[in-house]
């Protein structure tokens, strides 16, 4: 059931913006410079680029395979590709990016007021009372449906309409925007210890197996992999499009911007002496959740007026970022019902727009209900997800090497990518479903326990 009037991307650049605006968001400049910060700082950092470079490029150039070679969203992909059985991994898909989107979009809306905020009337007094009080209860709830408003808007225009306009105006403006914040730090007196604990590892923090897996974990979240988002985005490819070179390409922006993030994050922590603030507990306990969301305003005010310009600068980046993120989680869930159920695509998007809109309103009660939706979701069901995906491209796909070369025809180094994805990435995988497991396990305890 080939879909042969299905749209695709008007320019490869399109589709690169497109899946780099996927790839960039809250994951990068609230999540990554906050998961450095708990473990360690420099070593995650290294870890990290490891990780991302033999596990993420690896899982997204099996998620371009599927993608391209089917034309399909998930579900339908892998029924096409691998029979009945295997659609069930499709549905877990969908299932992730529902669940992501719930409390992404949440978050999102934090981000929404604080911009506004920094627009009309400066940052509050103290950051850490706002940040309980505007963070919970029906003014979240109202900002996490206006946001999840703006991100069905732009799904309903479809992929060139829609999504690739978007992208190539924001990608761009995040880009000017977060270099242009690094630049700026690096006048920061004060800010040295920040550089020191970023960039400057000890030799002890690598030898970690939680480490190790939070970067692995981290990846695969900051890249948009294991719940089909690259996937769908492929799947609006042409055939000559260089799978493998765009995999990099993508890659490699995105630890991009998320190492500027970075750039940004620690001098201000520091050199306000902040430091110790960030520097706590997990992601998702409590209101370490919140780390970056008080501890930036209390920078930002004691920098007088300027703070505030560079307050809505990074708050904007910021909102960007999460929009072009969470335009491809409701796109996979959107592609799936045009595709899987014949639903046209305005009323799949505002369909699957407003269940996903009442399944994040709990998160946008209690931060202990989103802190547990990303360790499950945004954590375990991503490495749970693409430890199957590698198992279908490796084991079960017929000739995923033959769908990577074309557009790019180096069959070498493809021989040695599906060797990685058969033999290697199970096991690493394996490992890090089992550490990610553990944490879920420990959290679901400890809430159910009062703690
Ligand atoms: N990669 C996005 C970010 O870093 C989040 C995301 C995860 C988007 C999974 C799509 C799929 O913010």
């Amino acid at each position: 059931m080939e879909a042969r009037t299905r749209e695709g991307w008007g320019t490869s650049l399109g589709f690169i913006l497109a899946a780099i605006g996927s790839a960039v968001g809250l994951g990068n400049m609230w999540r990554f410079p906050y998961a450095a910060s708990t473990r360690g700082g420099a070593a995650f950092v290294i870890l990290y680029v490891l990780m991302v470079l033999a596990v993420g490029v690896p899982v997204m150039m099996s998620e371009f395979a599927i993608g391209r070679r089917t034309g399909l969203s998930p579900i339908s992909a892998l029924q096409k590709a691998g029979g009945r059985r295997w659609s069930l991994l499709g549905y877990l898909f969908v299932l992730t990016g529902c669940m992501i989107l719930a409390y992404y979009a949440v978050i999102a809306g934090w981000t929404m007021r604080y911009l506004l905020e920094a627009l009309i009337s400066g940052f509050a007094a103290d950051p850490g009372v706002y940040y309980d009080q505007s963070t919970t209860g029906l003014s979240a709830v109202l900002y996490h449906m206006v946001f999840m408003a703006i991100t069905i808007s732009i799904v309903v225009g479809g992929i060139k309409a829609g999504i690739e306009r978007a992208s190539l105006i924001l990608m761009p403006v995040l880009f000017v925007l977060i270099v242009g914040l690094a630049f700026w730090a690096l006048f920061l007196e004060g800010s040295g210890a920040g550089y020191s604990f970023y960039l400057r590892p000890q030799l002890s923090d690598f030898f970690s197996g939680t480490t190790f897996a939070a970067a692995a974990s981290q990846a695969f979240f900051s890249l948009s992999l294991g719940m089909g988002a690259m996937l769908t985005y492929s799947s609006y490819l042409s055939r000559q499009e260089n799978l493998p070179s765009s995999a990099v390409k993508i890659s490699l922006s995105d630890f991009g911007v998320a190492f500027f993030a970075g750039l940004v994050v620690f001098p201000v922590m520091f050199a306000f002496g902040l430091s110790d603030q960030i520097i706590t507990g997990e992601i998702g306990e409590g209101r370490a959740l919140g780390a970056l969301f008080v501890s930036l305003p209390r920078a930002f005010i004691e920098m007088g007026p300027a703070g505030r310009i560079v307050g809505l600068t990074f708050f904007t980046a910021l909102f960007v970022g999460a929009l072009t993120s969470a335009i491809s989680l409701l796109e996979v869930v959107t592609s799936s019902l045009i595709d899987t159920w014949k639903i046209a695509r305005v009323r799949a998007a505002l369909w699957a727009g407003l269940v996903i809109m009442i399944v994040g309103i709990p998160s946008a009660y209690d931060h202990n209900i989103l802190g547990l939706f990303d360790a499950v979701a945004g954590e375990f069901f991503l490495v749970f997800g693409a430890f199957f995906l590698v198992l279908f491209v490796g084991w079960r796909m017929e000739d995923p090497i033959g769908e990577l070369a074309e557009g790019s025809g180096n069959r070498g180094l493809l021989t040695g990518w599906l060797g990685m994805v058969r033999f290697l990435l199970p096991f690493i995988l394996a490992f890090v479903i089992y550490d990610r497991g553990k944490n879920v396990y420990n959290m679901v305890v400890s809430m159910l326990s009062g703690g």
